[in-house]
């Protein structure tokens, strides 16, 4: 039998041992996708407080449940390690390691190379290595393939090799690891075929794609649409605002659309590990090729002015208080990227936050998820939140709407609210005043 066939076979009775290397966001629930299927999965993590907790049960991703966990970890379906020789025990290794920005925007593989250094020293011939990080279109053929090589394998014959991109939506109720579409683009046909048999054993719908270079800008298409749509519709914000028009009357009624039309919201700026740093891989590549991605560089620039934006509203809302944003106290509601999360990773508060601390405010922040934070070697911990606080408070500014707050309450005691995700639009009118990222303002001239 051919290494193909003998692996195709491990697969379809499970008795291939599963790797998947990085045990966070991504990797921990679809390790623990593969070991509810009946393999046996050992995770591997350079982090050895990762790998404790996960070995004693207890899960640091919010998707994923401790109790869940423990009875696969207890029933010897699932166990992390920190040790790189595990490595050699793997017939099908998944990479989801961090695809982060330098600090010049430009991508930082340095996760994906070690990973790849690491797969490369330990790998044998029979395995296939998906990798499932966000990255620029051509990465899995020049940076892992050449490893793979370098070990004296040839890809598509005794190793196979593709690129899987991840579309987990952490928070979401409906769509999950195991029922989201996955798409697969191998460096052959082999490696397709056995990258999507690998999949199709836990997961509900393949769509397999013609190469890895298809598989790795389909996912940057997907995160690209988004962080467009999401910088047109700020800017209708910054529109709606000087005309004197509800964004979110207009956004409403255009939703009535049945067709040609989907709806995206404004908000204080874009955040994650996906959104405002996956376009800037494709811009990257094609700067390498001396073409400017116009859109995509428009879009993050109108994107990262909304925390300044949001800022602005609340000196303006101070001002009508006869009030500086030197010296008040200033309430952020949710620090987390979105609702229901506790990521904070690239968060637009954080920059909401810096930039009224710059203007001499006193910050506080509460939110249920986040208990703290560490920032600028500053720890910021969230306050309650009581009466006394939202009374005190000179400014509350809601920056992510958590489904948990009572929003009624904070109208009834904050003097001033400035809202940037319209969570007070259907409640009774409070003491202070509601201020919305679009409310028309009196010191801009039409
Ligand atoms: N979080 C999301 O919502 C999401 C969604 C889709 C795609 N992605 C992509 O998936 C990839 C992983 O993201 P994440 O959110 O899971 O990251 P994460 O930071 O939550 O987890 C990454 C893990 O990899 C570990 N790690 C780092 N270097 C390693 C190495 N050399 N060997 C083994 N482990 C290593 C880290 O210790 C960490 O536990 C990124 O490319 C990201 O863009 C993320």
């Amino acid at each position: 039998m051919s290494s193909k066939e003998q692996l195709l076979a491990k697969i379809e009775n499970r008795t291939a041992c599963i790797g998947v290397v990085g045990l966070g966001y991504v990797g921990l629930p679809l390790a623990l996708e593969f070991a509810k299927a009946g393999f046996h999965v050992i995770g591997y993590d350079v982090s050895e407080r990762v790998v404790k907790a996960l070995n004693s049960g207890k899960s640091h991703i919010q998707d994923v449940s401790s109790g869940e966990l423990a009875k696969l970890v207890k029933s010897g379906k699932f166990e992390a390690t920190a040790d790189e020789a595990r490595m050699r025990e793997m017939d099908a290794i998944s990479i989801a390691v961090p695809t982060p920005l330098a600090k010049t925007r430009d991508p930082d593989m340095g996760y994906v190379l070690a990973a790849a250094d690491a797969i490369g020293r330990n790998c044998r011939s029979g395995v296939v290595v998906v990798l499932e990080s966000t990255t620029y279109p051509g990465t899995t053929r020049e940076l892992l393939q050449p490893k793979l090589e370098a070990a004296g394998l040839t890809v598509g014959e005794d190793v196979f090799l593709a690129f899987s991109p991840e579309r987990v939506d952490p928070g979401n109720p409906t769509w999950n690891t195991k029922n989201t579409p996955k798409i697969v683009g191998g460096i052959t046909p082999a490696c397709t075929e056995v990258a999507t048999a690998l999949y199709a054993t836990c997961l509900e719908t393949l769509v397999p794609v013609s190469s890895t270079e298809t598989a790795e800008l389909v996912k940057l298409l997907e995160n690209t649409f988004r962080s467009v749509n999401i910088g047109l519709v700020n800017e209708m914000a910054i529109v709606c605002d000087k005309l004197g028009v509800n964004i979110w009357e207009v956004i409403d009624a255009a939703a009535t659309k049945p067709f040609g039309f989907m709806k995206f919201t404004p908000g204080p700026g874009i955040g994650g590990h996906c959104i405002p740093l996956d376009p800037h891989y494709l811009a990257w590549k094609m700067r390498t090729l001396n073409y400017k991605t116009r859109f995509i560089d428009l879009a993050s620039e109108i994107n990262s002015e909304m925390p300044a934006l949001v800022v602005r509203k609340v000196a303006q809302a101070l001002n009508e208080e006869k009030k500086a944003v030197n010296g008040s106290r200033i309430l952020v509601l949710g620090v987390a990227y979105k609702k229901d999360i506790d990521d904070m990773r690239e968060s637009p508060a954080l920059d909401v936050i810096r930039l009224l601390e710059q203007q001499g405010a006193d910050v506080v922040y509460h939110d249920p998820f986040v208990a703290k934070f560490r920032e600028d070697g500053h720890e910021h911990a969230s306050v309650p939140l009581t009466n006394e606080e939202l009374t005190r408070s000179d400014a509350v500014v809601i920056v992510t709407d958590h489904s948990s707050v009572d929003y009624q309450r904070v109208l009834n005691m904050a003097p001033v609210v400035i809202d940037t995700r319209n969570a007070t639009a259907r409640l009774s009118a409070g003491k202070g005043r509601v201020v919305s990222l679009a409310s028309p303002s009196p010191f801009v001239v039409a």
